[in-house]
């Protein structure tokens, strides 16, 4: 749940990742794979995207459910219980249903009963935007524990029969609990952009309220995913490394005092030109599209999951993150990796856990009493 309050005496409590978790749908499609679907070649995919394979869903699995797996990774590495969750968010552009939101069915699914839930839609950039919305509820006290899961099930989306697009998207999900901390570090600073003039580089024209599916619709490519590339790839460099320059700028930090850059994984090329473009040692920039795919939101997540588990970022390491979407939408954040989170009135693990049975015992007891840090 949130709540406000206000006169706040001491400095905004640091937002810090303690939990991350990341799913991919087992379903592997190759390069191969799709060779034998349409006109391509293993050898222009890998030269043109740097993309090997991408992961997909089978029948019956969607967006919430992929989150779900993500969140529940998350939630056990924070070490926390779903229920001691203030909010849930949802970065995604391809929900369950259109009502609700794929945070609710979450929600749901991990039992965090007493969180607040809502999506955010800026596709690619969704997990960015998701930090700094984390980063706002923490800072002003109106959550302490907040799960943000970007999760995108592209392949729903994709017209099947457009080589310029299908090869390019996978679909999986990825998850970080952000905690409220005395401690230094966590989500230091975010920059978010928009630029609706060039939606026409990238949409999905039906299915929302100005051409709602019917089941007579003749033109099914209005309910799939279509894109400018060259647009979107001219567009993308410039946009993703000025953010990742003036966040960096806001923070008083040059590219030198940066550990990872980790970029939207949409195109090897894109990445290598933004790499270029920041004049950033290509050694610090955390690649793993040819695995995935562009997994939209979920991509950062996901890689940043990766980057923790081969031991790439460290306590006090400063990770740049950057995306750029359909919309346009674009952004960066730095995130300072911490290590044992601080957290706040929190005094170690046996105070925590008399901590949660007091408060399942005042639940019990019908307290309302809000939360503050
Ligand atoms: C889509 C993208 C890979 C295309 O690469 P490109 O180098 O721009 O290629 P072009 O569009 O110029 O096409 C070159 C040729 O390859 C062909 N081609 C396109 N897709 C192909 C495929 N999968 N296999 C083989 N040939 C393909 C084109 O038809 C074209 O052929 P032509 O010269 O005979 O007309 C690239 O533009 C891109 O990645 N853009 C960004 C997309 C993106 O990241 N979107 C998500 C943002 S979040």
């Amino acid at each position: 749940m949130l709540s406000t309050y206000t006169a706040r005496s001491v400095a905004a409590p640091s937002a810090v990742i303690t939990g991350w978790g990341s799913y991919v749908p087992p379903r592997v499609l190759s390069n191969r794979d799709l060779e034998s679907r349409i006109d391509t070649t293993d050898a222009w995919i890998v030269e043109r995207t740097g993309i090997r394979e991408r992961h997909v869903v089978e029948d019956g699995e969607a967006t919430s459910g992929m989150a779900a797996k993500a969140a529940r990774v998350a939630i056990e590495r924070a070490g926390i219980a779903a229920d001691e969750l203030d909010a849930v968010m949802v970065a995604t552009t391809t929900a369950d249903h259109l009502v609700p939101t794929a945070a609710c069915l979450v929600q749901e699914q991990i039992g965090a009963r007493h969180a607040a839930v809502f999506d955010i839609g800026a596709a690619c950039a969704g997990f960015v935007y998701g930090l700094a919305v984390a980063k706002g509820l923490v800072a002003s006290g109106a959550a302490r524990r907040v799960l943000l899961v970007a999760a995108e099930t592209i392949s729903r989306f994709i017209d099947w029969t457009d080589r310029s697009t299908c090869v390019l998207f996978g679909d999986g999900a990825g998850a970080v609990v952000i905690e409220a901390s005395e401690g230094r570090g966590g989500i230091r600073g975010t920059v978010l952009r928009g630029d609706g003039t060039k939606r026409h580089a990238l949409w999905v024209e039906g299915g929302g309220s100005l051409m709602a599916r019917i089941p007579d619709a003749k033109d099914g490519q209005m309910f799939r995913l279509r894109m400018d590339g060259q647009e979107v790839f001219k567009l993308a460099v410039p946009s993703m490394a000025r953010a990742c320059e003036e966040v960096l700028a806001a923070e008083g930090l040059r590219l030198s005092d940066v550990t990872l850059l980790i970029p939207h994984q949409a195109n090897l090329r894109i990445i290598e030109a933004v790499g270029k473009r920041l004049g950033i040692d290509r050694a610090k920039v955390f690649v793993n599209i040819e695995r995935y795919g562009n997994t939209s939101a979920a991509s950062i997540p996901i890689a940043l999951c990766e980057a923790v588990e081969q031991g790439r970022v460290r306590p006090g390491d400063r990770i740049l993150m950057c995306a750029f979407g359909g919309g346009m939408t674009w952004g960066a954040a730095l995130v300072e990796w911490s290590g044992a989170p601080v957290a706040v009135g929190r005094k170690g693990i046996a105070a925590r856990a008399r901590d949660l049975l007091a408060r399942r015992a005042r639940r019990a007891g019908g307290s309302t009493s809000p939360r503050a840090t």
